[in-house]
């Protein structure tokens, strides 16, 4: 079968296969983490079609014809070579977070909210980022993050 990934058509074998693991495995887009597996850490967060989308409970078949965007397809790279990170991977440099395996699901979840409100409140970036869970307890820096990138994209980053 062929997906959409960041732009991308990719064929894919393994229909049968969790989004995850299909993007992991097959795909080689491991920016994408394993936490859980049953929905609940968002560590496995992606983009369905701009929705915030739990890639571990997530059957690969059912996003055929669907725009899937992982952490790997926010970046931009121009004729010259040059990356330049999306707002949000841009705020999270600078407000780092400590072991960053959440990290994956803050930015995506932090992408859609920023896509859908350019400018949330502090309640509505708390509620954004309580759906991934930190081990590490570092979302005073998540807060921080998301509230630059807005104030970054506002600016046209
Ligand atoms: S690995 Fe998917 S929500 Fe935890
Ligand atoms: S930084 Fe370690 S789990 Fe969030």
């Amino acid at each position: 079968m062929q997906l959409q990934v960041n732009g991308k058509t990719r064929q894919v074998q393994r229909e049968d296969e969790l989004l995850l693991w299909v993007l992991r495995d097959e795909l080689g887009l491991t920016g994408t983490h394993y936490g859980c597996g049953i929905g609940i850490c968002g560590s496995c967060t992606v983009l369905v079609d701009g929705q915030v989308t739990r890639s571990c409970l997530t059957p690969v078949a059912s996003v055929a014809g669907k725009a899937v965007t992982t952490l790997e397809g926010l970046a931009r790279t121009g004729r010259d070579g040059a990356v330049t990170l999306h707002p949000v991977q841009q705020a999270f440099v600078e407000n780092p977070l400590q072991c960053g395996w959440c990290l994956p699901g803050h930015v995506m979840s932090a992408v859609a909210l920023l896509n859908a409100n350019p400018a949330p409140t502090p309640e509505q970036i708390d509620d954004s980022a309580g759906i991934n869970l930190c081990r590490c307890g570092g979302y005073n820096n998540v807060r921080k993050a998301v509230a630059r990138a807005a104030e970054l994209k506002r600016g046209g980053l």
